[in-house]
């Protein structure tokens, strides 16, 4: 999409009392991604020319999650319009058109807002553009008036209205396109004389309709403009944002043998035919290739996983693995900032955590790398081609070298040579006859 002449201001100084939390509502997460960032991630693509983040002075946790996004602060909630107005210091030196969204509406999509800025293009020039919505119950939203052109006469809050108003389907979303010419003088002549005591934003329409302005609305689906103000909706959010995912993983050439159980975070990207089990949840930053198996019950976060590989079922990948080409992470197997070469396999009840494993070295059952000292964290290294026998431990900092044999039990406390066998255990002790003793001796006791 080509630069735009425009900046965004992205209102998120409302307290979301409703949600009866410590943490700014924005902040509040569908997929894994904060409220805000979704918002941010659909005006990514505009190429805006600067995001400007309205918040209240104590929402710390907002302001880094925008960064590098600048924010403008807004010390008092006195109305969509008043906290429009905050921003405006922060865009002193623009003057390209203004586009107002909520920071508590992360579904708005990106082809809508670019409709609105190609509406506010058209010839007729209009000053507002307006995004609306028919939700099937408006009432609490503010209507859209329009007149008998079908152009935008004003907007009158659901508070405000009358009973002709009410009857109107036609509703605010909170969205606009402003002029940026006109912008900051239509709302320096807002006021609160209203049922709501609030500086209304949706009152600058009525005033560039005075100006002689014209003002247009464009419409969207109503579920692309939900707003979250309580945990109910949040949780209604997130049964339509994973619904739409599992679809788009599906569309995408991938099989969910039980898509309900399934749950994506915002940026999981998926192959050609995957196949993913029943009851299996991705977390932020997980890249999957063309021909992977996901069997039931995994949790995997912070991985990217090469063709062809096999993991589950329940597994667990934790942030920083790389999974190789066609490489078996098996049942209960837990890897952290590990790469698992191609073709290797770690098929049982093992922890790799920072650990390399080359190509097609076999990691044997019940082993576990230790990394932690209570203090550090260390590095095991395992060449290609190694085996590593059941129940080892591998005390790092360590290296097995290419090709080496750990046997099984053993405790690594130094390197293994590449070729080596490495034999790190107690030596097995025969007594011949000595259990038949034993137990005639336990049986004489008992009959004294
Ligand atoms: C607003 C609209 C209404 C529309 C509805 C859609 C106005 C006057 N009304 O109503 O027409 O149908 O949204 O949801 O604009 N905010 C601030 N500072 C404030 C007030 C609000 O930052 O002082 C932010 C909130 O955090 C929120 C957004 O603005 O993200 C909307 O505020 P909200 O109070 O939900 O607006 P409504 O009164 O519901
Ligand atoms: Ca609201």
């Amino acid at each position: 999409m080509p630069e735009l002449k425009a900046a965004a201001i992205v209102l998120a100084a409302g307290k979301g009392t409703r949600m009866k939390s410590n943490l700014p509502k924005v902040m509040h997460r569908i997929g894994g991604r904060s409220l805000i960032g979704h918002v941010l991630d659909c005006l990514a693509p505009l190429g805006l020319a600067r995001i400007v983040v309205v918040i209240a002075p104590d929402m710390d946790s907002v302001e880094k999650e925008v960064a590098p996004h600048g924010v403008a602060f807004q010390a008092e909630q006195l109305g969509t319009g008043h906290a429009v107005g905050c921003a405006r210091d922060a865009l002193k030196d623009f003057s390209g058109d203004v586009l107002v969204v909520y920071g508590d509406t992360p579904f708005v999509a990106t082809a809508t807002l670019q409709r609105m800025f190609d509406r506010r293009k058209a010839p007729d020039n209009p000053a507002i553009v307006v995004l609306g919505m028919r939700p099937t119950d408006p009432s609490g939203y503010g209507r859209l008036v329009l007149g008998p052109d079908g152009m935008l006469d004003r907007i009158v809050e659901h508070k405000d209205a009358n009973e002709t108003e009410r009857a109107i389907g036609l509703a605010n979303s909170g969205v606009m396109a402003i002029d940026g010419s006109v912008a900051w003088k239509l709302i320096e002549r807002l006021d609160n004389r209203n049922a709501k005591g609030e500086f209304y934003l949706t009152d600058i329409v009525a005033f560039a309709r005075e100006d002689g302005r014209r003002c247009a609305v464009v419409e969207a689906p109503h579920e692309e403009l939900l707003g979250v103000n309580s945990r109910t909706e949040l949780a209604a959010a997130e049964a339509m944002f994973q619904a739409r995912r599992r679809l788009a993983a599906m569309e995408n050439g991938a099989t969910l043998t039980d898509p309900a159980s399934v749950f994506f975070a915002a940026d999981t990207k998926v192959g050609r035919d995957v196949v993913i089990g029943p009851n299996v949840q991705f977390g932020l930053g997980v890249e999957i290739g063309d021909e992977v198996e996901i069997r039931a019950f995994c949790h995997i976060e912070g991985a990217t996983i090469a063709s062809g590989a096999i993991i589950g079922p329940f597994a667990r990948l934790r942030p920083g693995s790389t999974i190789g080409a066609g490489a078996h992470v098996g049942n209960f197997v837990e890897i952290k900032a590990t790469d698992l070469g191609a073709g290797a396999k770690a098929n049982h009840l093992t922890y790799l955590g920072d650990t390399t494993v080359g190509a097609k070295s076999n990691i044997g059952a019940g082993t576990i790398t230790c990394n932690y000292d209570g203090f550090n964290k260390s590095r095991t290294t395992i060449g290609s081609g190694a085996f590593i026998g059941s129940d080892t431990a591998l005390i790092a900092p360590v290296t097995v070298g290419d090709g080496a044999i750990v046997a099984a039990g053993s405790v690594i406390t130094h390197d293994v040579p590449p070729d080596a066998l490495a034999v790190a255990r107690g030596e097995q002790v025969d007594k011949p006859g000595w259990a038949t003793k034993f137990r005639a001796k336990q049986k004489s006791k008992k009959k004294d």
